[in-house]
This record gives C-alpha cells, structure tokens and sequence, in this order.
C-alpha cells in the first residue's frame, strides 16, 4: 500500500514548492502539484483570449469531469456534488436548507469546526434551536454511547460532526455518528474539510446527507475552493438553501421558482471556472495517487513526528484519539506562539498556530491556550519529519 521511491520522486518533481521550504502546514493550505497549476494558468489564459464566458462554454466538457471527479472522490454520482467558493459556505448552505423551528435540536459534538460552532449558537439565538454536544471519551472523540442516548432523548433534527478538528490530529467515528443518524431518522451534515484529500471517504459508508469540503488543504487544489455533497434524500425532500439564485433555480413565471433537481441547487452561479478546474485536477491528482497510500503515509509521518516531539522537553504532544491523522499539534512551555512561529519560519518551515477561539472546547480541557500545529502529507519526507523535530529542538534550546 505504501508508496515506492519513484513514485515519492515523481510526486516531488510535480511540486515546485519542495524546493523552497519544508512545507507542514497542508492542514492550512498545501502545496499545489503542476498539473493543479496548470490547469488553473492555462483556463486563465483563454479567458483573457476568449473572453471569460466564451470560455467556460468551451470548458464546458472539463467543467463536468470536475463532478465526476469529486464524485469518485466520495463514491457518489456527479448529480450529487457542488462546486463551492470554501468548505464554510457549503456547510452554511447546507445548514440554511434546513427550516429551524423553536425547539428543534442540534447535536453536534465538542470538537466541531469553530465556525461551526458560530453558526449552531447564532440558530440558537436567532431560530430559537437548541444546542446539544456529544460527550467525549476521555481518550477524545466523541462518545458514540452519549450521542446514542442523546438522540433517543432529544429526538435532533440535525447531528453535526467534524470529522477531523482543524487543531488536532484527531479522527472522528464519522461512520458510528452516520449509522446512528440512519438508524434515528436525523439529517447528518460532516465537516470533512481536513480529512478529504488525506484519507478515503465514501459516502455510502458514512450515511451522511451533506458532507462539505474544501481543496485548498490535503486536496492539494487552490485557494478560494470548496465543495458539498448532497444525498439524494435530501434532494427528494427538496430541501434548499436559503437563497437559491439564476443558476440553482428555474424562474417559471413572475410569481413562482423550481429549484434545480441535482446537487446543483447549493451552488451560486457566479465562480471562478480556472478554480474549478484546478480542484478538477486536484481531485485526479489524489485519485491517482490513491487515498489509501496517502493515508497511510501521511499518517505515518506525523506519528513518526509526534514520538520525536514527544521527547523534547517542554513540550507537550496535544493529539487524543484512538486514531491520528495527519496533523501533529504541541504546546510549548513558557513560549508565545507567534515568535515560534517565526522562529521555525527562519529555518525554512512552514507552520501553524492554533489559538484559543479555534478550540475554546478542547483547549481548555488541555489546559493550553495555544497549539503549534505541524501538518506534514505524502509528499513530505522522513528527511523533513527528522529536519523539523531537531530545528525545533534548536530553537528551543538557544531560547532555554
Ligand atoms: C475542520 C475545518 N472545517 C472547516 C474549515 C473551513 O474551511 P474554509 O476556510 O475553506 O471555509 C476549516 C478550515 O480550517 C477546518 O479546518
């Protein structure tokens, strides 16, 4: 399943980033292979010839592989993807679809995207929902038992599930919460922002009626790039988001609309074609690397991180969970995030930090208020893992 030497060249060759810097922040946005690149250049430059509307019509077959290709990428139909500007307003619309009325219940879990969270508390405020979160197990996660006897208690119109959190190498049961909210009759939306891209997803598995993404992080795809999954239940239940446009909807006479009968109806009509098509290319790209491979080498080299981490001292390797990915998130003793961050910039590496407001939940139980947070991927080497546990340790021991 792992990946061979040439296989790792080849992958290097199409990344032009490698050369520059140690790039381990692919849980914020990742190095884009060539052909993403390419892609994105070459629809750019026919619009400047052609004329932007001129050529999206003569994209128009490429522009359809882009559903087929994300469709592969989830294993459903091309009729159930939409085309996104970010991972957050596909969930926002998919949220919108669902009419709130005082009372109804959402459950979501504690370690939920942060503006996720915002989003549920401003339907509290403003529809008159309620909000509920799953426990956690104490080794992190949700609990499958609490969500179970949550849902058999308060009956939620909608379970949220962030399949992994954007400050911790944790791996939600996301087929667990699919099978529950199958098995109780509830919508089920999953944040898949950090796991596409870095490990197998398929929809017939994990029973979810919208699944929101993004291509900028482990897809590899560019900036300004999202997408939504929408299940066919929902779409026989003609659920809509709130404000459908000329594109997702018909105009049938000067008082009546139809909405679009595909996934198409959570998109807007207006969108950046060159990005479309490079998230196309991003979705093939990591296709034919295959996600299986990804995963296991992506997982692999944060595990390999986090045990050299785990032996400096001072810090302290924050990730729970009977799975990690691969994002690796530490906290360093008597150290402001912003200076490390810096400090690791001066030796040619790319991190993150995680602060307070994007974990409040997780945080506090850790008892930090800041998370460095490393996101090796399969392109990365065993090299690079090694080259940034022991820069780290420099930078820590010259500040000691
Ligand atoms: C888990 C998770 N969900 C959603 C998002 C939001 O993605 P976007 O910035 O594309 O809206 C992020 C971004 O970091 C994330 O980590």
């Amino acid at each position: 399943m792992l990946f061979n030497s040439s296989q790792l060249e080849k992958f290097r060759q199409d990344t032009p980033g490698v050369q520059e810097r140690i790039h381990f922040n692919n849980a914020g946005a990742a190095l884009p292979p060539e052909p993403v690149l390419q892609a994105i250049l070459s629809h750019l430059a026919m619009e400047a010839r052609i004329g932007g509307y001129e050529a999206a019509i003569a994209a128009r077959r490429e522009v359809a592989g882009f559903y087929k290709a994300v469709g592969r990428l989830l294993n459903a139909p091309s009729r159930n993807i939409s085309f996104a500007t970010s991972a957050t307003e596909a969930y926002t619309k998919a949220l919108s679809s669902i009419s709130f009325k005082p009372g109804d219940v959402i459950l979501a879990t504690e370690d939920d995207y942060v503006s996720n969270q915002i989003a549920f508390l401003q339907l509290q405020k403003r529809a008159g929902i309620r909000l509920f979160r799953t426990k956690s197990r104490p080794e992190g996660g949700f609990d499958p038992a609490s969500m179970e006897k949550i849902i058999r208690k308060h009956r939620p119109k909608l379970v949220a599930v962030t399949h992994i959190p954007t400050n911790s190498g944790l791996v939600q049961d996301a087929e667990v919460a699919g099978q529950l909210c199958r098995q109780h009759g509830c919508l089920y939306l999953l944040d898949a922002c950090q796991s596409a891209g870095q490990m197998p997803l398929d929809v017939t598995r994990l029973h979810c009626d919208f699944l929101s993404g993004t291509f900028r992080k482990f897809l590899r795809g560019p900036r300004g790039a999202g997408f939504l999954y929408v299940s066919d239940r929902v779409l026989k239940k003609e659920l809509a988001p709130l404000f459908l446009d000329l594109h997702s909807a018909d105009w049938t006479g000067a008082d009546s609309y139809s909405p679009r009968k595909d996934a198409r109806r959570f998109e807007s009509w207006e969108r950046s074609y060159a990005l479309l098509l490079g998230s196309k290319a991003a979705a093939e790209y990591a296709l034919k690397a295959g996600l299986d491979a990804i995963r296991e080498r992506t997982f692999r080299l944060a595990a390999s991180l986090r045990g050299q981490l785990s032996e400096i001292p001072h810090t302290q390797v924050l990730d729970r969970g009977k799975s990690l990915c691969g994002i690796v998130s530490l906290h360093i003793d008597n150290w402001k995030p912003l200076p490390l961050k810096m400090a690791l910039e001066q030796k040619g590496i790319n991190a993150s930090i995680a602060g307070h407001n994007s974990a409040v939940i997780d945080f506090d139980k850790k008892g930090v208020e800041w998370a460095l947070r490393l996101s090796p991927h399969y392109y990365n080497t065993e090299e690079e893992v090694n080259t940034v546990a022991e820069r780290l340790k420099e930078v820590l021991e010259k500040q000691a």
